[in-house]
């Protein structure tokens, strides 16, 4: 069967402009400004456009934001003042930000009420909030609230015994609905902020954090290196902090902190592996913030403080990867950022690689190549999966003018990016790979890189020699659909034996007392049950069941192939397990194929029943999905 690791789950959505606009970290002496007021006139003619944001960083873009906000979990809104400084280019004219679902109360430019328009709203662009103001401008303050709805927001109820929470999700093109803000990937800005929350919850964000509660409910941030809006991020909740290294920590609700605290202490030792591949970590420190089962994703690289979802809580550290991934991306991705969300690849296929990377310097090659054939699975299912319908979204380049950029991401920028990286490796070989690879972080830092510019760099560099480039086939691994012929193999000895031992089971050779259940990692257990057959019947899931008491394992990986099986073979033992998952557990990549498995096997009255009761508590960018997914409307709830 076909669990389709990664498919159908994110989508995002793009933008993308003027890669080179961003010009470092830290403020620049006058004299400094001035020069780059000058670059910036000639990089204008070489930008690129993101068709997912209204701003024109070209003719007046933002530098810095200073935020003031509330945030009310009453109206579940935030009211805030974001005041920006910004630098315009001759003959600026006008400022446009990117909008969605906000309503914008007064603009200020230079600190006088200023004119202000706000465009029609379109579908998940949003509406363009346009100030006009002349070329020697050099602030605008927005006054404005958010709506109850804004699509980046969570808002998670009170429990009895839980605080409530809430946590931004901005990528692709989210951060527009809780903050106005020229939204595209291309545009950096360093941000201040002050919060307010209720009293008795702790705010974060990406940037420089507290540790403490504070009594009165007001925190200050700095995020003194240039980030895109994309990785804007705020939460709140009674969350405490707990040290596991010099630079690393955890954050978590009081009932998960010591659970938190045991799998994620080797967190410091990911960070030295990383520095050690690829060169000095640049955001000084790197914590992990676990958030409520909602959380749409696994983890989103917010700086300095990556957002994860509580499912990767196994209890024996099995599942760190995920925290090898977004660590990464704080070299590709935050350091040298896609352009565009059609450059999504270079975010992703890279940040893959160097998680690969990172877990065999780690864990051993071992254990990297059970991943990398998870990958390349994920892979050959994802192409299968999409080559029909969108054929264009296998390439790594995309276009995605006109649709929403969450249509765009899908596991072929993940994986075919890093089964290419992997074949450019294997082209010049590792210690040149990695001397380039390191050099490219810090050729690019703070900067934007589209796929266009990025060819020519490697051309010019990697592949200048002519034999290394006509091996590389790059035309058909970034412009072309599927998985070029010459894709690099992955060999792993511990997967091939699963399916050995796999085909043995199914075909009656090896009785389910004689599995090696209990000798795998879960790797291996996770290959074995994606991997059975979709008409596996029942007594033979209630077998293994009864055998190794696969149902109640604690790691969700396990547990979702178990679950996405079960339903496939109709095994309702598991029934009871799967409907409290989902309503407790709002993450995409999981939603995905077990509402998929249910409206596949014809039973969608069980599907629509459990999402009506779970839909509620899901972020927006999961119901977007199964929304579609399952046909549903409003009124049906
Ligand atoms: N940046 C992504 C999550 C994302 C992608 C959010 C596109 C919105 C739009 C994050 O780094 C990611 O890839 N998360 C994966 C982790 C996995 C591949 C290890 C996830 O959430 O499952
Ligand atoms: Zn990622």
């Amino acid at each position: 069967m076909n669990s389709n690791f990664l498919s159908g789950r994110w989508s995002t959505g793009l933008l993308g402009m003027c890669a080179l606009l961003a010009s470092c970290a830290g403020p620049s002496s006058s004299e400094d400004a001035a020069s780059n007021a000058k670059a910036q006139r000639v990089l204008a003619m070489n930008q690129v456009t993101d068709h997912h944001s209204y701003s024109r960083p070209a003719e007046a873009r933002i530098t810095h934001l200073n935020w003031d906000a509330t945030v009310d979990f009453n109206t579940r809104t935030i009211t805030g003042t974001a005041t920006y400084d910004i630098e315009t280019a001759d003959d600026a004219q006008r400022i446009v930000f990117d909008t969605h679902d906000l309503t914008v109360h007064t603009v200020t430019v230079d600190g006088a009420e200023a004119s202000f328009t706000l465009g029609d709203a379109q579908p998940f662009i949003g509406s363009a909030l346009t100030v006009p103001l002349s070329e020697d401008a050099k602030q605008v303050a927005i006054h404005y609230t958010s709506s109850p709805d804004a699509n980046a927001l969570l808002w998670v109820e009170a429990q009895e015994d839980q605080a409530p929470f809430l946590f931004t999700q901005s990528q692709a093109i989210l951060a527009r609905t809780w903050i106005p803000v020229q939204d595209s990937p291309g545009v950096r800005f360093s941000y201040d902020a002050t919060v307010n929350v209720p009293k008795g919850l702790m705010a974060l964000m990406s940037a420089e954090n507290p540790t403490e509660v504070t009594p009165e409910g007001r925190y200050t941030f700095r995020m003194a290196q240039p980030i895109p809006a994309y990785l804007l991020a705020l939460a709140v909740g009674e969350v405490e902090f707990r040290s596991v290294g010099d630079r690393c920590a955890v954050y978590a609700t009081p009932d998960l902190i010591d659970r938190a605290a045991y799998e994620f202490a080797e967190m410091e030792d990911l960070l030295l592996a990383a520095e050690g591949l690829y060169g000095p970590y640049a955001w000084e420190r790197y914590d992990l913030l676990i958030l409520p089962a909602a959380f749409p994703f696994g983890g989103m690289e917010n700086p300095r403080l990556t957002f994860a979802t509580p499912t990767i809580i196994a209890g024996d550290r099995s599942l760190v990867s995920l925290v090898a991934h977004e660590l990464a991306h704080s070299w590709s991705g935050n350091l040298v950022t896609n352009a565009t969300w059609d450059d999504f690849w270079l975010n992703e296929g890279f940040t893959v690689y160097f998680e690969q990377r990172i877990m065999e310097a780690v864990y051993g090659r071992d254990v990297s190549e059970m991943l990398a054939t998870l990958s390349y699975q994920g892979l050959v299912d994802e192409v299968d999966a999409i080559s029909d319908l969108n054929p264009d979204d296998t390439h790594l380049k995309l276009h995605l003018q006109g649709r929403d950029p969450d249509d765009g991401m899908t596991a072929i920028a993940y994986d075919k990016g890093y089964f290419f990286l992997r074949l450019l490796e294997n082209t010049v070989g590792r210690e040149r790979f990695d001397a380039w690879l390191s050099n490219y972080f810090e050729t690019y830092a703070f900067k934007g890189m589209d796929t266009e510019r990025f060819v020519t760099y490697l051309k010019e560099t990697l592949l200048a020699d002519e034999a290394d480039l006509a091996a590389a086939r790059l035309d058909e691994w970034i412009y072309g659909p599927g998985l070029p012929d010459n894709c690099p193999q992955v060999a792993s000895a511990r997967i091939e034996r699963v399916d050995a031992t796999l085909a043995g089971w199914e075909s009656g050779d090896i009785a389910t007392a004689d599995l090696p259940w209990n000798e795998w990692v879960y790797q291996e257990r996770y290959r074995f049950l994606s991997n059975l057959a979709d008409d596996t019947p029942a007594e033979r899931m209630s077998d293994l069941d009864a055998t190794w008491s696969i149902g109640s394992t604690g790691n969700n990986e396990v547990l979702f192939a178990w679950m996405e099986q079960s339903v496939r073979s109709h095994y309702t033992p598991t029934y009871p397990r799967l409907e409290s998952f989902l309503i407790e557990v709002g993450r995409r990549k999981f939603l995905t194929p077990l509402y998929r498995a249910m409206k596949e096997t014809d039973q969608m009255d069980m599907a629509l029943d459990i999402y009506g009761k779970a839909r509620s508590g899901y972020h927006s960018v999961a119901t977007g999905t199964m929304d579609e997914l399952l046909g549903w409307a409003e009124g049906n709830s």
